[in-house]
């Protein structure tokens, strides 16, 4: 049983191979419904150009297109195998040229400043090793007044307990800590959304 926990908590941090194809379909389905619900707390008819950071299966990126059909989606992951899930997801939009996925690490990833009027990352900020430094480049490539969402599971203390044990998390910040790094770093007009499920939170701050 523990053998399985950590097989799959670690292709929940790095999906890799046959497991970790199959656990992004998992996740392109079992996430769907809270990550409607945080990009319902989002105007999408306002933005031209979106990246989503962590993209996995590759999901929310069509999720994005179908919500609004004029928008460019760009999707980086840091695993191979999650990248090639989210091509397969994303296809045709990949072939009509809406839709750009490469394999990134958020700490080195390579875009202009100011590119991008809208930056999402869900359930994605926890593994990374240096939240800080991430959510810096976030800042350098946002245009301003540009907006940037953060979804997590794992939203309240207890969600955070039971997640950081079997989940092989790199930082698991609550909502506050968040907000204040948020804060320190400039981002304004922050907002914080707790899902009924009192494990979901949506946050959203401005450039
Ligand atoms: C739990 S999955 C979530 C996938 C998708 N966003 C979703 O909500 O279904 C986390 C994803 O974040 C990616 N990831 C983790 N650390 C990352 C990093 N430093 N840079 C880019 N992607 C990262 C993982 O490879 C994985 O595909």
């Amino acid at each position: 049983m523990m053998k399985i926990i950590k097989i799959l908590s670690q292709n929940a941090k790095y999906p890799k191979g046959i497991i970790g194809n199959f656990i992004l379909s998992a996740m392109n389905l079992g996430h769907n419904k809270t990550a409607l619900w945080a990009i319902s707390k989002i105007n999408l008819q306002d933005k031209k150009i979106v990246l989503d950071i962590g993209c996995g299966g590759g999901k929310n990126i069509s999720n994005f297109i179908n919500l609004n059909k004029n928008l460019i989606v760009f999707g980086i992951d840091c695993s191979k195998t999650s990248v090639e899930k989210s091509i397969k997801t994303n296809k045709n939009l990949i072939d009509e040229k809406r839709v750009f996925i490469s394999n990134q690490d958020v700490l080195s990833m390579d875009f202009e400043d100011e590119k991008f009027d809208l930056i999402t990352a869900f359930n994605t900020t926890y593994f990374w090793s240096d939240i800080k430094r991430g959510f810096e480049l976030v800042r350098r490539v946002l245009k301003p007044n540009g907006e940037f969402m953060i979804l997590n599971d794992g939203g309240s203390k207890q969600a955070l307990e039971k997640y950081s044990k079997t989940i092989n998390v790199e930082n698991m910040l609550l909502c506050d800590e968040y907000e204040n790094l948020l804060k320190k770093l400039h981002f304004k007009n922050i907002k914080i959304y707790k899902h009924k499920n009192e494990r979901t939170v949506c946050i959203v701050s401005t450039k």
